[in-house]
């Protein structure tokens, strides 16, 4: 093709791959295999309750029948796909938003159309996460899906906060179908803000996940976790995609000057860079947040008020487990 024709307007397939309808369709191979996915998890938790190593059973012992609590099994399950789908659906966004580093092989557009059918995915897993659980609380829609109405203190703020994530994740990532009518630059910009969906789910399972209860073990993980998200993240801010993104960090640049603008972005930039080291130190140090197992069970009554799951549970008291 010359380089002075006028640019081909894009190719009518192109345009077509764009839109929600097809988006859905492409997204089926990968909620199959988020379903697979989650139908594992609910059989490692329903064996782990059957041989008596389920840490839920242990912060809550009146979960203890497997079978009785199957839709609670269940929203656990779907919880932990979709946080592993955000997980992963997250460094893709990360990867289109920045440059790429040189050991990644995949084409930018092929990153971009598994950013979209995961993210969709993500929405339809926190939503059957919150559906599955409210069959559990005698069909609590409500109590499922407005927040502060689930369970009661201190249960309340951790699912409320997993709630505000699945309203959060609506609007932010399924505007894009409309971002033309909306403006790109105003989709861009507020699209920005959804690692706050993550962050709110990763905050709401180190609250809430009585599989992630107690110190080390799946806690560590989950935190281990977050280091390529916050290297990535670090990375994105550093060598945006977007030459018009790029602010001056290298002090050698700064001889002209800073705009408020640079200063602004800098601090993000450092704040990154906090994070990554307050991982590190996290995980170095083993201060993870969680309870301790071995006062666990000392310190179980059945008149506790803790993870009571939907109220008609007396629950185990875990005060002073750190959450
Ligand atoms: C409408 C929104 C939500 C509701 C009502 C909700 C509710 C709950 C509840 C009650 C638990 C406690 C289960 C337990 O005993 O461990 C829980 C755990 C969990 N949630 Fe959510 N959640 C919501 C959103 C989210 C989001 C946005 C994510 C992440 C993307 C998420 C991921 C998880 C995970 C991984 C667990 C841990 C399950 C376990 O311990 O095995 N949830 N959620």
């Amino acid at each position: 093709m010359h380089t002075d024709e006028p640019a081909a307007p894009a190719p009518r397939r192109d345009r077509r791959d764009r839109t929600l309808r097809s988006d859905l369709r492409a997204m089926l191979p990968d909620l199959a295999i988020a379903l697979l996915v989650t139908a594992s998890v609910y059989g490692i938790l329903h064996w782990r309750i059957d041989n008596g190593t389920s840490d839920t059973a242990l912060v809550m012992p009146f979960m203890a029948d497997a079978a009785a609590n199957w839709p609670y099994w269940l929203s656990q399950a779907f919880g932990w796909s979709a946080l592993l789908w955000s997980w992963v659906t997250v460094l893709f966004g990360l990867l289109v938003g920045g440059s790429r580093p040189a050991w990644i092989r995949l084409r930018p557009a092929t990153i971009e159309r598994l950013h979209r059918t995961t993210s969709l995915t993500v929405i339809a897993l926190i939503f059957a996460h919150a559906l599955v659980l409210s069959w559990d609380s005698g069909n609590d829609l409500l109590g499922a899906f407005v927040p502060g109405l689930y369970s009661h203190a201190p249960g309340r703020f951790a699912v409320a906060i997993g709630v505000i994530a699945f309203w959060l994740a609506l609007p932010m990532g399924l505007t894009y179908y409309v971002r033309n009518r909306m403006g790109p630059r105003l989709w861009r910009m507020t699209h920005r803000f959804i690692i706050v969906v993550y962050v709110l789910g990763i905050w709401h399972t180190f609250l809430w996940g009585t599989n992630v209860w107690f110190t080390g073990g799946l806690r560590t993980v989950l935190w281990v976790m977050q280091i390529p998200v916050a290297l990535l993240f670090l990375w994105r801010l550093l060598y945006p995609a977007r030459r018009g993104e790029r602010v001056p960090w290298r002090p050698s640049e700064w001889s002209a000057g800073l705009s408020a603008r640079d200063v602004g972005s800098l601090v993000l930039r450092l704040g990154a860079a906090a994070v990554v080291v307050a991982l590190l130190v996290v995980i170095a140090t083993g201060n993870t947040g969680g309870a301790d197992r071995e006062d666990y069970p000392k310190t179980s009554t059945s008149d506790g008020g803790g993870h009571d799951h939907h109220g008609d549970h007396e629950g185990h008291d875990h005060s002073g487990h750190g959450h």
